[in-house]
């Protein structure tokens, strides 16, 4: 297959060559096939939420495991009742505050959406996108488009068409280049059909908990996020995830964590492995001129921008060929939470205490 790559600028979806270009792609969903997409988080992977064959050759053009459930994106707050039944007030409640935006609700299925696209689960995931391109898209694509991120299963979630290319070309029809993404770590996941009626944090994200919290009251975080013992409940959050081909490991702990680094990157580069050191901007001049390469990865004072480069710099490892990479841990600020629980994940949960 070949894959068409289109430029369309977030800033001028309502321009005449856009909007041509929109009506193609969103005549390519309605007639099976797939698109590449900009969001706010990162890039989709986008069919017809509707039709169980696209949701087939989602999985096929990701090599994803088909238990895995697609996230269904719509384009306008009414559509909601169309996928989901029994709405909660709670649901009610978040789309008014957070919709359009970087938050996905489960809610109970209804039985019009295929079990192929929900992975067998009697529940569906639906997000409202902000993004003008993805909104644009899902209306000309017919309303509901099943999406997830547009990596292949398991590699670090694209936040550059490129990253998408690297991916996904020859597998799809089309791929919407839309520049980069804002936020760089996909859409927090709260499910609303736990029976204690607590809302249940599946995946952090750019919504936190306490954003949570602040407007429902009560809000747990799903336990099989946080150990490796219990089983996730978004079947995703189970699978080694997020990771580039090296070896990566985490450093904690205040200050002794980049002497530990530098240390075991001699180790390393004595072992004659080819080594990568992730960095904030505020120490990655520490590492410099020792031999290995090195990644500033944002400021600490700018979380959101460590977020913001983290996929793209995990790729970049991959790219320069580093076999292990040794990086530093980023809690602090609203995005720590959703970061940590990527790079953990990516990590296999390999963390270093200094
Ligand atoms: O920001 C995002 O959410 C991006 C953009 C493209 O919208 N999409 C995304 O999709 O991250 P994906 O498929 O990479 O991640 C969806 C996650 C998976 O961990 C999946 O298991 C979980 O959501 N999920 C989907 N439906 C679910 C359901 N009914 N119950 C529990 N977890 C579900
Ligand atoms: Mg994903």
């Amino acid at each position: 297959m070949k894959t068409e790559v289109v430029r369309i600028d977030p800033a001028r979806v309502s321009g005449a060559a856009e909007r041509q270009a929109i009506a193609r792609a969103g005549e390519i969903l309605r007639q099976g096939g797939l698109v590449a997409f900009p969001t706010e988080t990162v890039y989709g992977l986008g069919g017809d939420a509707f039709d169980a064959d696209a949701a087939r050759k989602i999985y096929a053009a990701k090599g994803r495991p088909s238990d895995n459930p697609l996230i269904v994106h719509i384009a306008r707050r009414e559509d909601l009742e169309r996928v989901a039944d029994g709405i909660p007030e709670q649901a009610e409640i978040l789309a008014a505050r957070f919709w359009p935006g970087p938050l996905t609700m489960i809610l109970p299925r209804k039985p019009e959406v295929p079990r192929e696209t929900t992975g067998g689960l009697d529940t569906v995931a639906v997000r409202f996108p902000s993004h003008p391109v993805a909104r644009e898209l899902i209306a000309a694509g017919g309303g509901f488009i099943a999406a997830p991120s547009a990596n292949a299963s398991g590699r670090p979630s694209p936040t550059l068409a490129a990253h998408c290319i690297e991916d996904l070309n020859g597998r799809v029809e089309m791929i919407i280049d839309g520049g980069e993404v804002g936020i760089g770590v996909e859409s927090s996941i709260v499910d609303l059909t736990d029976p204690s009626g607590i809302p249940t944090i599946l995946r952090p994200g750019y919504i936190t908990a306490e954003m949570l919290a602040g407007i429902l009251g009560q809000v747990r975080t799903d336990p099989g996020l946080i150990g490796r013992e219990v089983r996730p409940k978004a079947p995703g959050m189970k699978y080694r995830h997020y990771a580039p081909a090296g070896r990566l490991s985490l450093y904690r702990g205040e200050g002794d964590a980049v002497d530990r680094i530098l240390r075991d990157a001699v180790i390393k580069m004595a072992e004659g492995k080819k080594v990568g050191v992730i960095a904030a901007d505020e120490t990655a001049g520490r590492y410099e001129g020792r031999g290995f390469l090195v990644y500033p990865i944002g400021s600490r004072q700018h979380g959101e921008e460590i977020a913001h480069n983290l996929f793209r710099v995990l790729r970049q490892c991959d790219a320069d060929g580093v076999e292990e990479i040794l990086s530093e841990t980023f809690y602090e600020g609203t995005l720590g939470e959703a970061l940590m629980n990527r790079l953990e994940k990516a990590s296999g949960h390999t963390i270093i205490d200094s």
